[in-house]
């Protein structure tokens, strides 16, 4: 079976409605990357932090996956699809992807602040935490989220899926965010590399194949492009 590995970012998931980072009323246009997105940010102002990812998560679990997300999971019908995703929300497990990889944490997940293995799942019943809500060990909960400045964990394991990709597709992102951005030079040499995003992406990677459309029509066209391959 080919090996399909796609790379998500926030557009993904804008059909869903939820914001992208960088467009036009995007998510970092009204808050400071430094404020709301970094560890000392977390640190003078833990408050205003969790109720910027309160907000992103209540968001995310009304949010409801579009044609995107399912197409993708439809295609493992065909093929071997793994998803790596820098989006936090849950849409594409919800689509049905089954070997899906979150490089920058997910918002459905809180962590100990003094001990990273302790991780706990929220409900949409009980989808916040404030300050003074602990761990087993008594310290404050904080977002399962990589902020800027901290290690990306689930990097390596990216770099080994897209090595071993028989077609990388890369879906919505900016490729403005590195490690993330640098996923694309690990794909072994020839192997084709489709671009589906609306909006211009400077990506100077030999052989790109752009389709200049939303996340749902791209996965159609997409699809019709492999079919036609076969
Ligand atoms: P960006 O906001 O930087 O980029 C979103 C991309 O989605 C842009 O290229 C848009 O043109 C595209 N887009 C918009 N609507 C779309 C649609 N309907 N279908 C497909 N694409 C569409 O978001 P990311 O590249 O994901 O990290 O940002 C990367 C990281 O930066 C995020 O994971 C986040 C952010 O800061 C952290 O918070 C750690």
């Amino acid at each position: 079976m080919k090996h399909i590995v796609v790379l998500t970012g926030a557009g993904m998931s804008a059909e869903s409605g939820i914001a992208t980072f960088r467009d036009s009323g995007g998510l970092w246009e009204q808050h400071s990357i430094e404020d709301v997105a970094t560890p000392e940010g977390f640190c003078r102002n833990p408050q205003l932090v969790l109720d910027f990812y309160n907000a992103r998560r209540k968001a995310a679990f009304e949010a409801i996956p579009n044609k995107g997300h399912t197409g993708l999971a439809e295609m493992e019908r065909e093929y071997k699809v793994s998803v790596i995703t820098q989006n936090v929300d849950s849409l594409h497990e919800r689509a049905g992807s089954t070997d899906v990889l979150h490089l920058h944490g997910e918002l459905d997940k809180v962590r100990s602040t003094a001990d990273p293995s302790l991780i706990y799942t929220l409900t949409a019943d009980n989808p916040e935490i404030h300050l003074g809500d602990k761990c087993e060990k008594g310290s404050q909960l904080r977002p399962h989220i990589v902020w800027f400045g901290e290690a990306v964990p689930m990097i390596e394991k990216a770099m080994g899926i897209v090595r071993v990709a028989d077609t990388l597709v890369v879906i919505g992102t900016s490729l403005n965010v590195y490690p993330a951005a640098g996923l694309l030079n690990y794909v072994k040499s020839g192997t084709p590399i489709y671009l589906i995003d609306p909006n211009e992406v400077k990506a100077s990677y030999p052989g790109v194949h752009f389709i200049r459309k939303g996340a749902s029509e791209g996965v159609e066209e997409l699809r019709g492009l492999l079919e036609g391959l076969k």
